[in-house]
């Protein structure tokens, strides 16, 4: 199946403050377990998703198509118990005026007019929403760069990606304990440029004044968030630092 296009980055809090999700929107339309088995293979899960992020999620200008996949689906072993793909425990108190209405319809879809929810036929062929649900966490322990990594790698799932001026902001955040005002994120200069080490895009950039370094010295190749001026900078990937990992729920 082939990858789609629009992403959607936008945030729910949820159970710990400093875990969220984020929702990726697939224009293709396929039915609710072609999806969940797509979202489960390239992301998290199909999306869980609040009433408040519904709401986000209803701004999507990419969504032409006025129904897409959610998350949500009746408990095969309890008729009437409706959960979440992604197994969080998110109350539902978003259906539309008389939902759901239907024992054969399965499977829940968003109306992306309306923010509120639909059951649905799980043969429909609906485009969907994945998304991403990561924690992050604070390791303050002081470690060069790449020992950050290992640390991350192998206790939880990744050194952190700051992808967005909102999960930069959570990041800075769980920052507050932590006994240096530097600390490593996933961010690397390698082959004549800067990425994400979990591999997510460089879109959203917030370095410090200097600007991206193009061309950072053989030692300054490792990215810290400073958290005070809450901007990125080009450090010595041997300081000893601590850092943010990710676990992705
Ligand atoms: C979805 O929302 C739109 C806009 O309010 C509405 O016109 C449409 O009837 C809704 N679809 C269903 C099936 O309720
Ligand atoms: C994972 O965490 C444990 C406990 O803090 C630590 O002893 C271990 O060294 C960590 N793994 C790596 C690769 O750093
Ligand atoms: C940071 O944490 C405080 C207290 O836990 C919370 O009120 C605030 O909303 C958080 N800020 C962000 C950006 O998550």
């Amino acid at each position: 199946m082939k990858a789609t296009i629009a992403v959607l980055l936008l945030l729910g809090l949820f159970g710990l403050n400093t875990s969220f999700r984020t929702h990726f929107f697939v224009t293709e339309q396929i039915t609710w377990k072609d999806a969940q088995t797509y979202c489960r293979k390239h992301h998290s899960d199909l999306s869980t998703v609040t009433k408040e992020e519904a709401q986000l999620l209803s701004s999507n200008t990419d969504a032409t198509y006025s129904f897409s996949w959610i998350g949500l689906y009746e408990d095969p072993d309890r008729a009437d118990e409706w959960i979440w793909s992604g197994g969080q425990m998110e109350e539902v108190d978003n259906w539309d005026t008389d939902q759901p209405d239907d024992n054969t319809q399965h499977c829940v879809s968003l109306n992306q007019s309306t923010s509120k929810l639909h059951d649905t036929l799980c043969s429909d062929m609906l485009s969907f929403y994945c998304m991403d649900a990561v924690e992050t966490i604070l390791v303050s322990q002081n470690k060069a760069w790449d020992e950050a990594l290992d640390y991350c790698r192998q206790n939880y799932s990744d050194l952190v990606s700051l992808s967005s001026e909102i999960i930069e902001a959570e990041v800075i955040n769980v920052t507050g304990k932590s006994q240096t005002d530097f600390v490593w994120t996933g961010l690397r200069f390698m082959a004549g440029h800067w990425f994400w080490v979990s591999g997510e895009d460089l879109q959203y950039e917030a370095w410090s004044v200097e600007g991206e370094p193009k061309c950072p010295a053989g030692n300054l190749r490792c990215g810290a968030l400073d958290r005070n001026k809450k901007v990125w900078k080009a450090k010595d990937c041997e300081k000893r630092l601590s850092f943010v990992c990710i676990r992705k729920l």
